[in-house]
């Protein structure tokens, strides 16, 4: 079968940008979502996220016809999956760690299931734990007794079933989808094959083939090994201020040797993937993965530590100000992103530090994010300033987020805890 009409499920910063990619390549593309919301925004052309150039192509894949967002499953050649997964909360006390969420995949497949024709090439792109492909395809043989899938028939099976994890960077979405290597995991070679001819109508990097656990493994590799070196890299931090050492001296002093990378600390890791992900592999391996979670718990716990310090600056100014109270001090923070020069707030460990701050600090507290322009329902009452105003009211700066606009400018006077290394 050749791939005429694809559907793609989950129309978010992975889901969306894939189906325009396909559209822009003269494929009849039907994107899905349960957001009604987003399906009319889609089908009038425009988007509901911030990806750079993405709206021009998704506005010409409308008009053109080859691009109609849809709030239920039709028949198509290949599916695609691009669904959330997060962790859920346990609710069983004895098992404190996050375990992965796969009912939005399952919801997923349980939508599909009924369309599903002989041929189909049905991959999962959504990051999961491994065995979540395999899964998927036995919830799909559930739903369809009258057809056959790879763990019943192998090669000969009627269904195709492979899971492809994306790694593109956001804000680079559109160039990333089609210049990155793919990593195509088919539950048979057959499958990886039917996969990676589907890709190829737009990917120019290299398709390279392993099974579905590996590839499954492969992403949350990718993501663990990022924690994990920022995890060091904080454990230094902490360890560093103990001794009365500069961390970011000592640390470009050490990657001078020709072997060493140290990556940069910061308050904490956070955003949808490095700080998700690595739980993936705990959870189906507590008793091997003790580093990946233990680089979980240090770089959860640096925002308490960020917090330690910024009561340490009080009670510094406090001391050098007798005639001050508590209430008296204003408490700048740079950045509430989860990184530089995004206007990503999910998971952010600054925008945690600077909620915590505004709960314990009897003084007033301010925030600059100079990537989001206006007040906002999710800053939950943090009130926005710019940089020259912060500069102005603040006795104490907290660095958040090394965003450009911090790194050319640095405030006059005051204490500073700097998290990132470019104040002090
Ligand atoms: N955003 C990234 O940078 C990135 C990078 C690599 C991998 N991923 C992975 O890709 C997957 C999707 O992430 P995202 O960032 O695009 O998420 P997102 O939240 O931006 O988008 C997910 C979309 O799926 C929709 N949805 C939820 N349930 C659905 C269902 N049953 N049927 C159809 N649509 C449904 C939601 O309404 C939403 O529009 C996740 O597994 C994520 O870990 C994300």
């Amino acid at each position: 079968m050749s791939f005429e009409t694809i559907s793609v499920l989950g129309l978010g910063y992975i889901g969306l940008p894939t189906a325009a990619m396909f559209a822009s390549k003269c494929k009849k593309v039907i994107g899905i979502d349960v957001n009604s919301t987003t399906v009319d925004t889609i089908n009038s052309g425009k988007i509901h996220i911030v990806e750079p150039e993405l709206d021009i192509i998704v506005q010409k894949a409308v008009n053109e016809g080859y691009l109609k967002a849809t709030l239920s499953p039709e028949p198509a050649d290949a599916f695609l999956i691009a669904v959330p997964t997060p962790f859920k909360t346990n609710i069983d006390p004895n098992k404190t760690d996050p375990e992965p969420d796969l009912s939005y995949i399952k919801l997923a497949t349980k939508a599909i299931a009924p369309v599903l024709r002989k041929g189909n090439l049905v991959i999962l792109e959504s990051t999961s734990p491994v065995g979540a492909t395999e899964q998927m395809s036995e919830w799909l043989a559930l739903a369809r007794s009258d057809l056959t899938f790879p763990q019943q028939k192998g090669e000969s099976s009627d269904i195709r079933i492979a899971h492809c994890p994306e790694r593109v960077l956001p804000g680079h979405v559109v160039r990333e989808m089609v210049e990155n290597d793919r990593v195509v995991g088919g539950m048979t070679p057959l499958c990886s094959e039917k996969a990676i001819e589907l890709y190829k109508t737009f990917v120019e990097g290299d398709c390279v083939v392993t099974n579905a656990r590996t590839a499954e493994m492969a992403k949350l590799t990718e993501n663990s090994c990022r924690d994990v070196q920022i995890a060091f890299a904080n454990e230094l931090s902490i360890i560093c201020d103990k001794l009365e050492i500069d961390v970011w001296e000592l640390i470009s002093l050490a990657n001078r040797h020709p072997r060493i990378n140290i990556l940069q600390p910061g308050p904490g890791v956070g955003g949808h993937c490095i700080a998700v992900d690595p739980w993936f592999i705990v959870s189906r391996t507590p008793e091997q993965a003790k580093i990946i979670k233990t680089a979980r718990l240090i770089n959860d716990a640096k925002p308490k530590w960020v917090i330690e310090k910024v009561k340490l600056a009080i009670a510094d100014f406090l001391q050098d100000n007798l005639n001050k109270m508590v209430s008296d001090i204003t408490i700048a923070c740079y950045g509430l992103a989860f990184k530089p020069d995004i206007d990503d707030i999910r998971e952010s460990p600054a925008l945690d530090i600077t909620k915590e701050i505004l709960q314990f600090h009897k003084g007033r507290v301010v925030a600059v994010e100079p990537n989001i322009p206006e007040q906002s329902p999710f800053l939950a009452g943090i009130n926005l300033v710019t940089f020259e105003r912060a500069e102005v009211l603040a006795d104490i700066h907290v660095l958040l987020v090394e965003h450009m606009q911090f790194k050319t400018n640095k405030p006059s006077s005051g204490l500073m805890v700097d998290t990132k290394g470019i104040w002090n």
